[in-house]
Parts: C-alpha cells; sequence; structure tokens
C-alpha cells in the first residue's frame, strides 16, 4: 500500500507510522485520516507486525490537531460525520489488539491528543505541548476527546482543559496521567525504540489479552470485565507462549515468544 501522507517503517514486528505533513504541523485532515485507517488495518492483519509505533513528522509536532481548513468548510451534517470517521479511527487504534505506542515528539493538540490518548502508551518529549483548544474555535473535541480525557485525567482536568482550551506542558500532562513517561527530547528515540522491542519480544496472545481485559474491562460491569479476563487467561494457556513462558522460568532461562499463535 503506498500512502501520500504516511511514512510507514515495519522492522523486527515494530511498525512505525510517521504522519508526513510536516508544513502543516501533521494536521489530520480528511486524507490523512483515510491513510491512518487504512494503516491501521494492516497492522491489525499482518501477523509480522507485534507493536506500532505512531509519531509525526519532523521536530515541531506530534499533530496539530484536524484540519483547520477542512473544518471551516464543514455543514452541521458534514461535521456530524467527520466526527464520527475520526472516532472511528480512534477506536481502531484503541482496538487494534497490539500495543500501540504514541512517540509525542512536539504539539499534540485537538485532534492530535485526542489520537495520542487513543494509543496504548504515551511516551512524550519535554517540549511538547498538549491541549484540547477547540473550544477556541467555536467547537469542542469531537474525535473521542471528551471521553477519553476524562477517563485518563478525570472530570476536573478535562472541564478546566476543554473549557478553557489552553496549552500544558509535558510534566503537566505526566502529572494529570495524560502520558505514561516524558523523557528530554534527544532520549525520546532511545526511550520509544526499547519499549517497542520490549512489547515485540512479548507474548501476543498475552498482550493482547491484556489489552481487550483493560480497554474493554474499563467500560463494562466487574461480572463482564473479569470474565474478559478469565476468557483471556484461558487462550493464553492454549498457546504455545505459555508453555514456553513457564518453561523458560523453570528451566531457568530467558524465554523466546513467537508471532501469535
Ligand atoms: N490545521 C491546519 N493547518 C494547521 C493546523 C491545523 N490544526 N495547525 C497548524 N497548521 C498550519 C498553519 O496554518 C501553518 O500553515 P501555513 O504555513 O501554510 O500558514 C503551519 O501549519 C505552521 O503553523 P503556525 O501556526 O504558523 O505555527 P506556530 O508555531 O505559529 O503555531 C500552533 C503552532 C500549534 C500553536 C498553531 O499552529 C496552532 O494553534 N494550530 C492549531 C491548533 C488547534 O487549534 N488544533 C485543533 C484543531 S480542531
Amino acid at each position: 500500500m503506498s500512502y501520500q501522507n504516511l511514512l510507514i517503517d515495519c522492522a523486527a514486528r515494530i511498525c512505525t507510522i510517521t504522519i508526513n505533513r510536516p508544513d502543516k504541523l501533521n494536521a489530520l485532515n480528511r486524507q490523512t485520516i483515510r491513510e491512518l485507517r487504512l494503516a491501521i488495518e494492516e497492522a491489525s492483519q499482518d501477523d509480522a507486525i507485534g507493536v506500532v509505533v505512531i509519531t509525526g513528522a519532523g521536530a515541531k509536532a506530534f499533530i496539530a490537531g484536524a484540519d483547520i481548513s477542512e473544518l471551516a468548510q464543514l455543514d452541521g451534517v458534514q461535521a456530524l460525520a467527520f466526527s464520527r470517521y475520526g472516532q472511528g479511527l480512534m477506536t481502531a487504534i484503541e482496538r487494534l489488539g497490539k500495543p500501540v505506542i504514541a512517540r509525542i515528539n512536539g504539539f499534540a493538540l485537538g485532534g492530535g491528543m485526542e489520537l495520542a490518548m487513543a494509543c496504548h502508551l504515551r511516551i512524550a518529549a519535554d517540549t511538547a505541548k498538549f491541549g484540547q483548544p477547540e473550544i477556541n474555535l467555536g467547537v469542542l473535541p469531537g474525535f473521542g476527546g471528551t471521553q477519553r480525557l476524562l477517563r485518563l485525567a478525570g472530570r476536573s482536568a478535562s472541564l478546566e482543559l476543554c473549557l478553557l482550551g489552553n496549552q500544558i506542558n509535558a510534566a503537566r500532562a505526566l502529572e494529570l496521567g495524560i502520558v505514561n513517561r516524558v523523557v528530554a527530547a534527544e532520549q525520546l528515540d532511545a526511550e520509544v525504540n526499547a519499549l517497542a522491542q520490549q512489547l515485540a519480544q512479548s507474548a501476543p496472545q498475552a498482550l493482547n489479552g491484556i489489552l481487550n481485559a483493560i480497554t474493554l474491562g474499563a467500560e463494562a460491569s466487574i461480572d463482564v470485565a473479569l470474565d474478559y479476563e478469565s476468557q483471556a487467561f484461558g487462550v493464553c494457556a492454549a498457546t504455545a507462549d505459555m508453555r514456553e513462558g513457564t518453561a523458560a522460568f523453570l528451566e531457568r532461562r530467558k524465554p523466546s515468544f513467537g508471532p501469535r499463535t
């Protein structure tokens, strides 16, 4: 598949998707959202891919939001459809079934912060800036931001960020639980690579079970969520990876996990 606005680099079970519109601070226009949906679909189908990293081209921006020049043209019905289209992308990322890391190298605003929040792990450069500035455009976050921010950072911080539209720095995003880690900008690649490599060498079906149990379980009753956990646990026991992991422990050696079994 060839993409106009994405760079895709897959090696050693790690697929890095780079949004490549640096002159527009990697803003999400419709074409880019369409391409991201396709790239996520491809990653979901490819057993050679164990981990996905999403980032933005250039040093300045991760993603500076939905493309405002396109947004400005939408009528109400089109905006409703656009919101659902963007939400579909974020849900596809969240439900990929393989770990997705947001490598946040700069501005993560509007749809950029929403995309980061749909990823499973968020690693930010200390120079990154976060915000939901849609209020300044006369709208609100429309790609799932009101709900994912609420679930990550709670009602108080979500209301403040969405109502005021202010930017916050990476240290504040860490305090609020919006990102997992903040590192010096020059350490970002090393940190993300180490994390991606660790995940790429982990048991795929166990990772899948963890993602499902935590992501879907968070929205379910405790009984249903515990059943997700038990089902996933049972599926793991049917894999060669569990045989290998337990045998390696008992034989005092490092396990070697394979692709999805
Ligand atoms: N949509 C479309 N274009 C965008 C964009 C967006 N969300 N964010 C930035 N750009 C474009 C700018 O229009 C500019 O293009 P141009 O050179 O053709 O005029 C280019 O990216 C560089 O942005 P610029 O504003 O000149 O950079 P800056 O350093 O002065 O400011 C930001 C950086 C991120 C603070 C500023 O671009 C901004 O506020 N962007 C919009 C953020 C936003 O509201 N996002 C939510 C959208 S729903």
